[in-house]
């Protein structure tokens, strides 16, 4: 199968979300579901990369800030990775963020192998660490206070700094590093 990289257009939306959900479901973003593609309120440059059966099999998206530039969300549908299509959206994408006035470009991730991996592959380097702490309905919401009138949360996502891993990975079950990688541009 070949593969044309391209600007997004509005009619790629069902096809953008289903590449995107499958490239998730393997991956620590598992449950990072979305119904309707993300809307930037900034400059942003969006990519995919077209199969020649005409489905999205990879899709990029740089939100731009002046001089930052933010990977919003780069996936390449599974059935189609590591064949170069991350790295040739990535190209693709970098010009017009140079033209945009962009010097540098972050990214955030967790710990999957392929992010990270491709990141470090593409000329990024690691330049902070958080931790992003899931609490389930089955822990204890101990330290957790709420406005009158709510009970104690249910379910809570939070984050927290990184020298506190060992204390939230003995008491949550679900703990994510986050990485934030950088490549100057
Ligand atoms: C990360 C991701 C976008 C890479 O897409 P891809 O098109 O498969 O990547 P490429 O083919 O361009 O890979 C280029 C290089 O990255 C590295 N890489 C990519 N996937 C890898 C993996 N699974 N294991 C190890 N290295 C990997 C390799 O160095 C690879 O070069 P090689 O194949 O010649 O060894 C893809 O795995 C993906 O969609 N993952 C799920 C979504 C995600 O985690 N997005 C980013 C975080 S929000």
């Amino acid at each position: 199968m070949t593969f044309s990289v391209r600007p997004y257009l509005p009619a790629d939306e069902p096809g953008w979300l289903r590449c995107r959900v499958l490239s998730f479901l393997s991956t620590q973003y598992y449950d990072d579901v979305k119904p309707s593609r993300t809307a930037f309120d900034l400059p942003a440059v969006s990519v995919v990369a077209e199969a020649d059966d005409g489905t999205i099999a990879g899709l990029l998206d740089i939100e731009i800030d002046g001089p930052a530039a933010t990977i919003d969300t780069v996936a390449v549908h599974p059935d189609h990775a590591r064949q170069g299509i991350a790295t040739a959206l990535l190209d693709a994408a970098l010009t017009q963020v140079r033209e945009a006035g962009a010097t540098v470009l972050d990214a955030w991730t967790r710990e999957d192998q392929a992010a990270n991996a491709w990141y470090l592959g593409s000329g990024f380097v690691e330049n902070f660490r958080y931790l992003h702490v899931y609490k389930h309905g089955d822990e204890p919401a101990d330290g957790f206070t709420t406005p009158d009138g709510l009970s104690a949360p249910v379910i809570a996502f939070l984050h927290a700094d990184i020298v506190r891993e060992a204390e939230m990975r003995a008491r949550f079950a679900r703990v994510h590093v986050c990485r934030q990688y950088l490549r100057h541009l």
